[in-house]
């Protein structure tokens, strides 16, 4: 949601803070601030709009002291304007918050109407209880101490005081905080990518720790100020990895890189001699796959996409019952769980709240649950029983896109291991799907060659009024994803449909400003799809297929036609993202849209 870094250490402040920042934009980018220490105390700098207009006020400043904090804003409390930009100061303590404080009206309240407040965040309240601990207490360890039980909500905040010049209080119930120390320094931040330049050994703070940082040392201690003893984490990212490698956008990089991507998720898992797989064994969850009577998806978003994709192969490969469930829907609908359920969780930040909410409820009744993320450590790897990765590598790009592709390969492998463990698969079968994924990369390579058919057809494609995109069997749920794609980046009019249902309504959507986007490859269902795409075509809808290579029928059907190689059923939905996501990409740039930073998103969603 927002992004926190903190620095104490020998550089200058302000560049470390802000190359952080940077790293962690895609957080939060409607405002930015930094509290830098200067001539001993917290010079405070703020800025509405993206972090580039914070970098151009800070250029003519200069900090005398080795401390400071910054932040990026996704705001949930307050109007996106500076006096709501971070860090907030109140009587010498500066402080930056990412996340909610539920009961921040109540603890006002019981402020009296004597506090003043400055802005119509809920953060500033957080910095006026501890400004009160410090003038009882003074030690700002003992203030954050004393202020954490009063805080409902899910939140990490780090805090300074111009009273204690050389120190930093870190604290969180929620959203990930990380300390990492370097050689004379420490930096506290929301994520590793903002720490990866200086070091790779990190600690993770979980929920209701307190990190204190004194000059160039930290200690971590529980909420009620008890030392504790935490492991260090070795990470093995490399901060090279995050830049753009000459692509215009991370998204458009992060598009391109998916053959690797997936190349990348499926090597651990796969026997390429023997063309088996092998995915459960690390999860220590073979056995209750065996016996699984039921498997439960749930996921937000495009993960959720992707977690559909899967219970089709599951139900098909592996014969158990599948359901799918989007996480914020789940945790409130008081389902019934059936005896013998697993869970599968999907989640490439691993800190999504609704996936992490669930994935507590499911825990608490005894429900094994497999997790399934991209940044390793995160609080739902964590916590989950059984872990896999979709090894994507950092995904800058507010929108998902090879995070989903290998998450269809990491889920195609898991529904024949599973089909394996219960023996619903005959090996041959195994061996030809394997060869199938196996393939799968370089024929993602040819797909991307479609880049340029988007980047000329963009221009026209930004004017229909709408895009219904359409699909049957494991090509529906991208159809959704094709539509959320669009709606995330081009904010046009998108919607995913199974293709079947096109006559019980949203054949009437159909004219000729409408483009109608068919997923039709060569599979069993393809005849049918044939069908649905007659009916839109005789309603004079535009047609984008997506087939494979030596469809004529679709082709000759079809306004625009992009052949996909063969491939085997259940690894088209990996190929035809690609162009799907390309559409989004190109529509969105020629209309002149923030690609990697699409308005009021957020890459990670710690909040409800
Ligand atoms: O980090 P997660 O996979 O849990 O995130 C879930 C969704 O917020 C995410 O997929 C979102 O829909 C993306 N912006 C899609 O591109």
């Amino acid at each position: 949601m927002c992004g926190i870094v903190g620095y104490s250490g020998p550089e200058n402040p302000k560049d470390v803070i802000l190359s952080g920042l940077k790293s962690l934009e895609y957080r939060g980018y409607d405002s930015a601030g930094v509290a830098i220490l200067n001539h001993g105390e917290f010079k405070r700098i703020r800025a509405e709009g993206k972090l580039s207009t914070l970098q151009k006020k800070l250029e003519s400043e200069t900090f005398d002291g080795h401390l400071g904090i910054g932040h990026t804003r996704w705001a949930t409390h307050g109007a996106p304007v500076e006096k709501n930009a971070h860090p907030h100061t109140v009587r010498g303590i500066s402080l930056v918050h990412n996340g909610i404080i539920e009961n921040y009206l109540e603890l006002k309240d019981a402020l009296g109407p004597q506090t003043k407040f400055t802005s119509d965040t809920d953060s500033e309240l957080v910095a006026h209880l501890i400004a009160d601990e410090i003038e009882r207490t003074h030690d700002l360890l003992k203030a954050v101490v004393n202020v954490l039980p009063r805080l409902q909500g899910a939140y990490s905040i780090l805090v300074v005081s111009k009273d204690h010049p050389d120190e930093m209080v870190a604290f969180k119930n929620g959203p990930p905080l990380i300390v990492g120390s370097a050689q004379g320094a420490v930096l506290v931040a929301s994520d590793v990518q903002a720490i990866l330049p200086y070091t790779k050994k990190v600690v993770y703070l979980n929920d209701l720790e307190i990190a204190h940082v004194k000059g160039e040392s930290f200690k971590v201690f529980d909420s009620l100020g008890r030392p504790l003893e935490k492991s260090v984490t070795t990470i093995d990212w490399t901060a090279e990895q995050a830049k753009k490698e000459g692509y215009e956008h991370f998204m458009l990089k992060e598009i391109f890189e998916q053959p690797r991507a997936v190349a990348r998720v499926l090597a651990p898992h796969v026997d390429v001699s023997k063309h088996t797989v092998h995915v459960l064994e690390g999860t220590g969850l073979s056995e209750r796959f065996r016996e699984a009577e039921r498997i439960a998806v749930i996921a937000c978003g495009t993960s959720f996409y992707a977690g559909q994709v899967g219970a089709y192969l599951l139900e098909k490969l592996a014969k158990v019952s599948v359901t799918t469930d989007i996480a914020s829907e789940f945790r409130y609908r008081e389902p019934v769980i059936a005896k013998n359920t697993v869970a599968i969780l999907i989640s490439q930040s691993g800190e999504t709240a609704d996936t992490l909410a669930v994935l507590r409820q499911l825990k608490k009744v005894k429900v094994p649950v497999l997790s399934i993320c991209n940044v390793k450590n995160s609080t739902i790897d964590r916590e989950a029983d059984g872990h896999l990765y979709m090894n994507s590598g950092p995904e800058v790009g507010v929108a998902s896109t090879k995070a989903f592709t290998s998450t269809l390969a990491l889920l195609h492998l898991l529904a024949l291991d599973v089909a394996k463990v219960r023996s619903t698969l005959p090996l041959q079968d195994e061996e030809r799907y394997v060869r199938a994924l196996l393939a799968a990369p370089a024929q993602m390579e040819t797909v991307l060659a479609c880049d340029k058919f988007f980047g000329e057809a963009a221009a026209t494609l930004k004017n229909f009024k709408g895009f219904l995109y359409m699909g049957r069997g494991v090509n529906y749920p991208i159809a959704l994803e094709g539509a959320l794609k669009l709606k995330e980046l081009a904010y046009m009019h998108a919607e995913g449909y199974a293709a079947g249902e096109m006559k019980h309504g949203p054949l009437a959507l159909i004219d000729g400003r409408m483009a109608v986007v068919m997923l039709a490859p060569s599979d069993e269902l393809y005849e049918k799809t044939l069908s649905n795409l007659e009916e839109a075509k005789a309603r004079g809808g535009v047609i984008i297929s997506i087939g494979t290579l030596g469809n004529d029928k679709l082709r000759d059907l079809s306004t625009h036609y992009l052949a996909l190689p063969r491939a085997e059923w259940s690894v088209n939905p990996m190929l035809e993202a690609i162009p799907l996501q390309l559409l989004a990409y190109h529509v969105a740039h020629a209309l002149g849209h923030d690609v990697d930073q699409p308005r009021n998103l957020a890459k990670s969603v710690t909040v409800e």
